[in-house]
């Protein structure tokens, strides 16, 4: 039988989007095929730009033509995050709530991290600080003492470092003040960073929570459409216990949990390389069990995750090629990935 576009097509029925269970051609996911000679050119198109299978996609595909004889087959990706049916904020197409049980687990560290990870990967990402009791982000990003701006309609525009937007609270509240947030301000302080901002176009809104069960976490699913929560927690039982509790609020307000981030897992000695786990072992993989997610992955504990955090320039722009840095670049696919999955299974099929 002679080659033919038609034939790659039929070939292609038979590779399977592993996480969605179809194959590619009903998903809609091939984009273009271009037979020239012996050669064929495929545009591939990904739900989001950060999807973690990649690789076993493209396997898959050239495992799927190898009978067809081709000289060559070459595969691009293509494809932005899908537009949701309804976008919980003009412009953005997902909110992703980062939460922990307790406070000082790295939580902010991770969201930050994990924004900017998925900016790595091609994708819109603003990143708002809502630790409205401990606000890090501006620290985190070396923005501290910056003003903010608006534009012509009055909506304040977020802060710009590193190819993400930022915005926190310490840069309306001047930096050391205390702030006794009552439940009404604390809510519209909240709605105002929500709604009165101008965010432009955003695939992700990772959303940096204060720790625990309180207000600001049950203010913010009140005022958007959360997409999905990030439990961040150490491997320590007692840091498990409250995050379970942090998951169980997702669920109360119908948020459902994307997955796990064990951090500090284990500390890596920047002198000889060797692991060690000082807060124990496979707390986060059976927290996520436990709660039926996924396990995001485990970022070690290091000196340059540390350093480059105080010092306003975050890992995965101080050594965007080191083992923490692939750690948070592994787990932002693994988020990329869950969210995918899960906004598919909301979405009634093509
Ligand atoms: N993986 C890590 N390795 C080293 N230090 C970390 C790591 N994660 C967080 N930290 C440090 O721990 C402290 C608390 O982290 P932070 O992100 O502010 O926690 P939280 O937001 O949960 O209170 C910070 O000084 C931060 O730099
Ligand atoms: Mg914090």
């Amino acid at each position: 039988m002679a080659l033919s576009e038609e034939r790659v097509l039929e070939a292609l029925r038979t590779v399977m989007d592993p996480e969605l269970g179809k194959d590619l051609v009903s998903l809609g996911m091939v984009g273009e095929i271009r037979l020239e000679g012996g050669r064929v050119d495929l545009l591939i198109q990904l739900t989001t730009p950060a999807c973690p299978l990649k690789g076993q996609i493209e396997a898959e595909i050239r495992r799927a033509l190898a009978p067809l004889g081709l000289e060559e087959v070459r595969v691009r990706f293509g494809g932005g995050v899908r537009p949701p049916e309804q976008y919980p904020l003009p412009g953005v197409k997902h909110v992703v709530a980062v939460a922990s049980g307790k406070g000082g687990v790295g939580k902010s560290t991770v969201a930050a991290n994990l924004a900017l990870a998925l900016a790595r990967e091609g994708a819109a990402v603003g990143l708002l600080d809502a630790d409205l009791y401990g606000p890090s982000q501006a620290k985190m990003f070396g923005l501290e003492g910056e003003r903010l701006k608006v534009d012509p309609q009055r909506r304040i525009l977020p802060l710009e470092a590193y190819g993400l937007k930022v915005l926190s609270i310490a840069n309306i509240v001047p930096p050391g003040q205390a702030m006794i947030w009552r439940g009404p301000i604390l809510h519209g302080t909240l709605k105002q960073f929500l709604e009165e901002v101008n965010w432009g176009e955003l695939d992700y809104l990772v959303v940096d929570l204060p720790p625990g069960t309180g207000d600001v976490q049950l203010s913010l699913t009140q005022l958007t459409r959360v997409s999905g929560g990030v439990i961040v927690t150490t491997p320590q039982e007692v840091a498990l216990i409250d995050a379970e509790r942090a998951a169980d609020m997702f669920k109360k307000v119908q948020v459902p949990i994307l997955g796990v981030v064990e951090n500090m897992s284990h500390f890596l000695c920047p002198h000889c390389g060797q692991p060690t786990p000082i807060f124990g072992q496979g707390g986060g993989r059976r927290l996520a069990e436990r709660l039926k997610t996924r396990f995001l992955g485990e970022i070690p504990l290091t000196l340059a995750v540390r350093e480059s955090g105080d010092q306003g320039r975050p890992i995965l722009v101080t050594a965007p090629e080191s083992p923490e840095a692939e750690a948070f670049q592994k787990a932002a696919r693994e988020l990329a990935g869950a969210l995918s999955v899960q906004s598919f299974i909301a979405l009634p099929m093509a």
